[in-house]
């Protein structure tokens, strides 16, 4: 019996103090345990990891870089969904990047020379998702590394892909003449989890993998595809550079390999304009959202082109309301990009959610429907602009980018929403849904580059943080958390209202100017990003559940590690304008924003993680009495001859030795076996 009454939503245990510990701190009265590292092998026959750079076979290890993560139960045998099961389930979390000082016997061979096979190999496969039975017994979670279900998809896996761009001439590769599949997914940051029980992967920052020769734009362009240059330059991709380590140097790449020389999307003169024989394509690849069964190791993940491309950091699905359309939150991990919402055209049908063609119900919701971009207005409304073509200047005459079709205008989402005007944002990390309430919080981690004359209602802040580690920060050092109401409390809605929830400070700031929530000892806290609503599924007797919020951050890291936070936060308030004055050196200038009540008490740090990590992917059973949290790139600073962090062989103690740091998942409980934070 899972059911948990809440009679008064309190949070129920001490803060945490901020700590430069190289430990995960938890409150009095709880355990983390850690459960999955870096190389931990899960496939038959794989050896035990001896984290000394000499492990191979990362297609059948954890990967490195632990990120959004979910859990689904599991039937008590065999492996069919059983979302009441809080002992056994498989844990699909994503790899999104890795500390290559540490993967190598000593170090790496430098970035800019070419490559070994090996080097590369293991890198490439590092990346990617895992899916990885886990159960509790006697009171103990572990993984199984001889689950049916586990597996390791990577930049390498095969895929298919699903929507309006499916077949499109812009993802024709040499591994996909026709445009309808491609070959794996990369940068995986945070997550979401669809009712039907499948797993969403995000693809952020993908761009950066990518080499591209000078004289790359020429060749496009003589090959009547200059638009193909507007679009890179818009995505980060100008001409130059290796890719982020060096892949397409591997000697052992030739033109076909998809393997190595896909990295580099330098087009070829003389060879076919449709890009079937070369990579030029590669890139448009990837930037979607994918949907992964996890319940089924052999089938073919997704890619749903509706939902566009760009950074995704996630994508949470709203509340589910039967008739009504479902709404999809993601947001655009960059300065000054954009909200999302993705509405389907299906209506939610309650029996979906037990469907045993999981992917066909990603079908129905994923592959149609309307994508909107979000612009916040300075009196706290806000409208949803579609991004369809030949509505609002999507159209062949733009003088921002010629769209042509629909599928144009998701592989170039973007552009689209610059055409239409939304709102720059400082960096739109996670998005989370209040299930009791319906409305939708949305990280913004910090933006260097806002400045004092380009503030507006919804990103007000620009100043020079005097705590910065390694000195002042300018624009929205610390970040905050905003959050809105869909008019009529449905997904469906064209408009909305938003306030801001928090915004992160160090306690010791200007109260009138910068620590505008009033933050103290207790919660003060810099760059949120990962961010979940924790309601155990049938936890009844209050309209606030828990929040959690953490950090990755290099604002406040002179005085504490990255955190994690739990919060009762309430709803949005109406008519709540501040104005406040923002200085950066000698310019000044006053925005007026809106700011929900202070969070007080109901805002307190739960976790502080160990050194030079970040804090991002969690997720509960569903009674909420374990917490998977995990911790990414601990000790990412060093290196295998100056070792900066010996976590997470120091959460027993500090080792004998230091020895090499790994991401990991954690499960924390509460030791009276109660609901985590309550
Ligand atoms: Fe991968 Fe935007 O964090
Ligand atoms: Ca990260
Ligand atoms: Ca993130
Ligand atoms: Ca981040």
């Amino acid at each position: 019996d899972t059911t948990v009454t809440i009679s008064a939503a309190v949070l129920g245990f001490t803060a945490v103090a901020k700590n430069l510990n190289d430990v995960v701190t938890v409150p009095a009265g709880y355990t983390a345990t850690v459960l999955y590292r870096l190389g931990d092998p899960i496939a038959a026959g794989v050896a035990a990891y001896k984290n000394d750079g000499s492990d191979t076979e990362f297609s059948k290890r954890a990967g490195d870089h632990h990120d959004g993560m979910s859990y689904f139960g599991l039937a008590a045998t065999g492996t069919a969904p059983d979302p009441t099961n809080n002992t056994r389930g498989v844990l699909v979390m994503n790899h999104e990047n890795i500390t290559v000082p540490y993967l190598h016997t000593a170090g790496a061979t430098a970035v800019g020379g070419v490559r070994p096979e090996a080097e590369a190999l293991k890198e490439i496969e590092c990346h990617g998702v895992s899916v990885v039975e886990i159960n509790r017994t006697g009171g103990a979670w572990s993984y199984l590394q001889t689950g049916a279900l586990n597996r390791r998809i990577t930049p390498m896996t095969p895929m298919a892909f699903s929507g309006p761009a499916k077949g499109h001439a812009l993802l024709k590769t040499v591994y996909s003449k026709d445009g309808t599949t491609g070959r794996g997914t990369i940068n995986n940051c945070a997550n979401g989890t669809m009712p039907w029980n499948t797993y969403l992967t995000n693809e952020e920052n993908w761009v950066g993998y990518f080499r591209r020769d000078s004289g790359d734009a020429a060749v496009r362009t003589a090959a009547g595809a200059a638009k193909e240059n507007v679009s890179l330059a818009r995505y980060g991709r100008s001409e130059g550079g290796t890719g982020n380590n060096g892949w397409s140097t591997v000697v052992a790449a030739d033109a076909s390999s998809t393997v190595y020389s896909r990295w580099n999307v330098t087009a070829k003169a003389g060879l076919a304009a449709d890009g079937t024989a070369d990579f030029r394509h590669e890139v448009f690849q990837y930037g979607w959202v994918v949907e992964i069964d996890p319940f089924n190791a052999t089938s073919v993940p997704r890619k749903r082109t509706a939902l566009g491309r760009m950074n995704h950091e996630g994508c949470v699905i709203g509340r589910t309301v039967v008739g009504v359309s479902p709404a999809f939150y993601m947001g655009d991990d960059a300065q000054n990009e954009y909200l999302y919402k993705f509405v389907s055209t299906a209506k939610w049908a309650a029996a979906d959610a037990s469907n045993a063609d999981r992917l066909a119900m990603g079908d129905k919701y994923l592959d149609a429907g309307i994508l909107y971009v979000a612009k916040l207005a300075a009196d706290g409304s806000g409208t949803w602009l579609p991004l369809v073509f030949g509505q609002g200047g999507l159209t062949a005459a733009s003088t921002v980018y010629p769209f042509a079709d629909q599928a144009d205008v998701l592989i170039n989402t973007r552009l689209a929403a610059d055409v239409l005007g939304a709102t720059k944002m400082d960096r739109p990390e996670w998005t989370a849904v209040n299930p009791a309430t319906g409305e939708m919080y949305l990280t913004l981690t910090n933006n260097s580059s806002r400045t004092v004359a380009n503030t507006d209602a919804a990103n007000p802040r620009a100043y020079s943080d005097p705590k910065t580690s390694g000195g002042a920060s300018n624009g929205n050092a610390n970040g905050h958390v905003i959050r809105l109401r869909e008019t009529g409390d449905t997904s469906e809605a064209l408009s909305f209202k938003w306030d801001i929830y928090a915004f992160g400070a160090g306690s010791d700031l200007d109260a009138a100017n910068i620590n505008l929530s009033g933050l103290d000892a207790t919660n003060d806290f810099s760059s949120p990003d990962g961010l979940w609503f924790g309601l155990p599924s049938n936890i009844t007797g209050t309209a606030t559940p828990l929040m959690w919020i953490q950090t990755d951050d290099g604002a406040y890291t002179d005085v504490t590690n990255c955190m994690m936070l739990a919060a009762i936060p309430g709803v949005v308030d109406d008519g709540a304008t501040k104005t406040i004055t923002n200085t950066i050196g000698g310019a000044t200038g006053t925005q007026a924003t809106r700011i929900g009540k202070a969070p007080g008490t109901a805002l307190r740090r739960f976790l502080v993680g160990p050194k030079q990590c970040e804090i991002t992917g969690i997720f509960s059973t569903p009674d909420g009495k374990s917490v998977f949290v995990n911790i990414q790139h601990p000790g990412e600073g060093g290196n295998a001859a100056a070792i900066s962090s010996s976590w997470p062989a120091s959460q027993a103690g500090t080792p004998a030795s230091p020895s090499r740091p790994r991401s990991a998942t954690v499960v924390i409980t509460k030791d009276d076996g109660g609901v985590v934070g309550l």
